[in-house]
């Protein structure tokens, strides 16, 4: 039954688990930067010779021109980047590309690879939410005053301001970014020189390496050096909150974007027509975000239970520790430029907004406010009373703005006319100037804020 497959025996299925080249080609330059910064130091320390330290510097930087032109040859036999590279670099300068692997091994050299490959995302993924924050600073800035109804449970609640919705993701993408510059504080160590597990009685010099590869110090235990993904962890534990609070901005954006809401149109540029219904434009690129966030989690999952309970030191379950780290850090990319296009590039239907403001009795607690501020009335009272206008003004099909004077009376004489003041959305936003609240004022000074720490002003 498994005779195709095993026709060449089982080393053939050996070779093809064994590989990873297919996947950690993506490493190259790591490993490149890591190979230069060891032999440099085993010439530094007189491990290898001068000569033969150039020499080998020499042949990666030609390897490296190769890989960068060509690409990362896929030969399963040597298994993954590390041996490719030492077995091209063995073809180009002879037998003395042998003295580069002296005081390491592959289990400290793939710990330090990764850790570079996963700083250098982590910078990226950084870059670019300060794109998206600045995106969302703009858009808010000028909608500070536009009023929308703001929702619990997606019942319209109170009148928000558009410019308070947006800064409120501005602040979710700010603690991202805090988290992604823990993990990369936490990263940073530098497991090279703690070879296979045990470290090595090579006389290296270990701050030597850590400091040309950019690391602030060595690990300082060759056993959890190898064996530690944590790092891997942290970034994808960062990255899935990220695509949480993305999916989270992207499903507004679909209901916004909906016909019964239409407060908003997506641009042309992230969105896709219907093949069948020349009317439908959808909002394709928000789905997507929405559903990365879903394969992100995923990938973090992955890595954590491919680690979970695995004896120290290195293992080869951990050569899987790539896949869910690459795929998250290209789905995260992409989320967030598309986030960005769309949040820079949307069209805000300010009128329709405050029309669905307007309706739902969305100022229902103001009446309660003021019934409290104005007539003395206890909270819990002013509630019910505000229950009764609420009802009437339903079953008259009107807002509670329109409920003529009269009529509201009835339900309790201490209301006046100085009550419609209280009752348009305008006045609702305005009032809510506590620190932090949804007026335009407070909006203004969030939105100067977040402009001074970006550095929008300069
Ligand atoms: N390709 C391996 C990985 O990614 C490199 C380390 C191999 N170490 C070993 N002891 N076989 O994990």
């Amino acid at each position: 039954m498994w005779g195709g497959r095993f026709a060449d025996g089982p080393s053939a299925i050996m070779r093809e688990i064994n590989a990873s080249i297919p996947f950690d080609k993506a490493l190259w330059r790591q490993d490149i930067a890591g190979s230069k910064a060891h032999v440099a130091m085993l010439a530094n320390q007189g491990i290898v010779s001068e000569t033969d330290a150039a020499v080998i510097a020499d042949g990666l930087d030609r390897v490296a021109a190769e890989y960068e032109a060509d690409g990362v040859p896929e030969d399963w036999d040597l298994e993954d980047i590390h041996m490719t590279t030492e077995a091209r670099l063995a073809e180009l300068i002879g037998p003395v590309a042998g003295r580069l692997h002296t005081a390491r091994s592959r289990n400290d050299q793939v710990a330090t690879d990764f850790r570079l490959w996963v700083r250098e995302t982590i910078d990226q993924m950084d870059a670019g939410l300060a794109v998206l924050q600045r995106a969302l600073v703009s858009r808010a800035g000028e909608h500070a005053e536009s009023i929308m109804p703001g929702f619990t449970h997606l019942q319209t609640a109170q009148p928000v301001t558009l410019g308070h919705h947006l800064m409120a993701y501005y602040e979710m993408i700010r603690r991202d970014r805090s988290r992604l510059a823990d993990a990369r504080a936490r990263l940073n160590e530098c497991p090279l020189g703690s070879a296979a597990l045990a470290g090595t009685g090579f006389p290296i010099d270990r701050e030597m390496t850590s400091e040309a590869l950019g690391f602030d110090r060595p690990t300082a235990n060759s056993l959890d050096a190898v064996s530690d993904r944590d790092f891997a962890m942290d970034y994808l534990h960062a990255a899935s909150l990220c695509a949480l609070h993305l999916s989270r901005l992207a499903e507004e954006l679909i209901i916004w974007a909906s016909q019964p809401y239409g407060f908003v149109r997506m641009p042309d540029t992230l969105s896709t027509g219907s093949s069948i219904m020349p009317q439908k434009k959808n909002p394709d690129a928000a789905e997507l975000v929405r559903g990365h966030a879903g394969r992100v989690v995923g990938c973090a999952t992955a890595l954590m239970i491919t680690m979970k309970g695995l004896p120290l030191a290195y293992s080869k379950d951990m050569q899987d520790d790539k896949p869910p780290v690459f795929e998250a850090a290209g789905l995260m990319a992409l989320s967030i430029a598309a986030t960005t296009g769309m949040i820079a590039d949307a069209t805000f239907n300010t009128a329709r907004m405050r029309e669905a403001a307007e309706l739902g009795y969305a100022t229902a607690t103001d009446l309660a406010d003021w019934l409290v501020r104005e007539a003395d009335i206890p909270f819990r009272e002013a509630h019910h009373i505000t229950g009764a206008a609420v009802k009437l003004a339903e079953d008259q099909g009107c807002a509670l703005a329109e409920l003529p004077l009269g009529e509201l009376k009835k339900i309790d004489t201490r209301i006046d006319e100085r009550v419609f003041e209280a009752l348009s959305v305008d006045a609702s936003v305005a009032a809510r100037s506590s620190y932090g609240g949804t007026a335009p004022e407070q909006v203004r000074s969030q939105v100067k804020r977040a402009r001074a720490a970006l550095g929008m002003d300069q």
